[in-house]
């Protein structure tokens, strides 16, 4: 039996990011996203290495700072030095300008630019320089999303014949969209380099291979039920479907702690409705959050009743600001909050508390409980992971789900969730007075549910799915 000296995660963004407070400088703050709230519990348990980007540009003595935290941590973080040239093609350029809105159905948002493209080739093979230094005994790689779509067969030309395993946290598009990608061919036959590719959903797993078969026709692929087998240059991809999930136990347990509930208590306090629900995102044009102000503008106006009783919390998190869609965003949310606001807002009772910051746990579990509704409606999402910790924290039972079909967490909370269609304001609108009316007998029977659902599928079952498929490749091999 084989078994493993190391785990190597790495990812884009690590953990915690640095941010410059003066002239040198420098505090480390935690990073937010779906990727790093996943990741981190695996990490923990297994001590191994994280590599990434800390956020900063390289002359910033990110080693120096990041050594507390692996001490604090257990595991190790390892930044990959990266030149304020190379992030804003790499990084703002091509992950976030052309990769991120194609992949999310956004073409819109899309476009393509010959030298963020070769950029993200450099940095993709800067990234596989520093895993490899890494590399010793047997180690487990596990790569992590579109930023890094080209470190395998980065690795491979490097000499690398180890396992090589990636996970996509986000959408893979359709063939047609796919289509729109200059460099699409060269996308997938590097991606091809990856011993084990895993995706979110059915869905994207389908894309995937149907992109493989139409644009790299030498690949013959084989698979049904959520798993796939491709065969290119010789060598085999395995191909899965693991959806991520979070840490049930620890946001179940978090959500009773006294901070959490007094969190929640002060949030009750100040607002001025009696019904709350809550939009938390990080600040994206993929989240829906202008259609979500849309829609509540359209209940309120559509059940007039709804006026004075119900508030939306929306919690936007600062990201990517220096990407230009995203600071338009910012702009259109502002406007927007205040338009709606200035129409209804009455007797100290507002329609809209709008937030621009991140929470800490503590508060972001105060959030949880504090709302009886999560109104979760992205336009595209690969799985959407404050769903299922809204669901962990409603410790009471009473808590509304409304998410976007088009989350990929929908696959998994359909049952107990009222879904909607994010682009249709009226049925939208529609959700929110079914919540609001919502007899306590179902709203506890739907969560019951839910948590059900989020408790028995929880990440480290996620993990354990994803190494059991890649160990079975091996068939002797063990994970510890
Ligand atoms: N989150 C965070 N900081 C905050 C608020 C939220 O890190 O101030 C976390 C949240 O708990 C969740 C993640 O960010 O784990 C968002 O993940 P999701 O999959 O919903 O969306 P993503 O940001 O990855 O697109
Ligand atoms: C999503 C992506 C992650 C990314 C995160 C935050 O979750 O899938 O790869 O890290 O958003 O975005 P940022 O650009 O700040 O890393």
């Amino acid at each position: 039996m084989t078994h493993y000296d190391k785990i190597i995660l790495v990812s884009n963004r690590l953990p915690v990011h640095i941010e410059p407070t003066g002239d040198e400088s420098w505090e480390v703050l935690p990073a937010s996203g779906g990727l790093v709230t996943a990741l981190s519990p695996l990490m923990k348990r297994r001590h191994g290495t994280w590599i990434g980007w800390a956020g900063c540009a390289d002359h910033v003595p990110a080693d120096r700072l990041l050594a507390d935290f692996s001490r604090d941590h257990d595991y190790e973080v390892r930044a990959v030095p990266l030149r304020e040239a190379q992030i804003q093609k790499y990084y703002r350029g091509f992950s976030n300008q052309s990769i991120w809105p194609l992949f999310h159905d956004m073409l819109g948002y899309a476009s393509f630019d010959t030298a963020n493209w070769e950029q993200y080739v450099d940095v993709n093979s800067v990234f596989a320089e520093t895993v490899r230094e890494q590399l010793w005994g047997n180690s487990f790689v596990w790569i992590h999303d579109y930023q890094l779509l080209l470190v395998g067969r980065a690795l491979r030309d490097r000499g690398v014949d180890q396992t090589l395993n990636f996970f996509l946290h986000i959408p893979f598009p359709s063939r047609d969209l796919f289509a729109r990608m200059p460099w699409k061919v060269d996308l997938l036959e590097a991606m091809l380099a990856y011993d084990h590719i895993g995706f979110q959903t059915q869905k994207d797993l389908a894309n995937f291979i149907q992109c493989v078969k139409v644009f790299v026709p030498e690949v013959t692929v084989r698979g049904r039920a959520g798993r796939g087998i491709a065969r290119f240059g010789g060598r085999e991809v395995r191909l899965g479907e693991y959806p991520i999930s979070i840490d049930f136990d620890e946001f179940n347990q978090g959500a009773t702690q006294p901070g959490a509930a007094e969190a929640a208590w002060y949030i009750r306090e100040n607002m001025k409705a009696p019904f709350l629900m809550l939009g938390l995102d990080r600040l994206d044009y993929t989240k829906g959050i202008p259609d979500r102000f849309l829609a509540l503008e359209r209940a309120l106006e559509k059940y007039p009743d709804l006026q004075e009783k119900i508030s939306l919390v929306q919690v936007v998190v600062p990201s990517r600001l220096n990407v230009p869609e995203y600071a338009g965003l910012k702009e259109e949310l502002d406007a927007l909050a205040g338009r709606i606001n200035g129409r209804f807002s009455r007797h100290g009772w507002l329609p809209i508390y709008y937030v621009f910051n991140s929470l800490d746990r503590t508060q972001l579990l105060g959030h949880y409980r504090a709302c009886d509704v999560a109104l979760i409606t992205p336009l595209r999402d690969g799985m959407n992971l404050v769903a299922k910790e809204y669901v962990a924290s409603s410790v009471d039972g009473q808590g509304v789900l409304i998410l976007s079909e088009f989350a990929g967490a929908a696959q998994q909370l359909h049952r107990g969730g009222l879904l909607v269609n994010p682009y249709d304001r009226e049925a939208t609108a529609d959700a929110i007075y079914q919540a609001y009316t919502m007899e306590p007998e179902e709203k506890r029977r739907r969560m019951r549910r839910l948590r059900a659902e989020v408790r028995r599928n929880n990440v480290h079952k996620w993990v354990g799915r994803f190494l059991s498929e890649q160990v079975s490749e091996a068939a002797t091999t063990s994970v510890s």
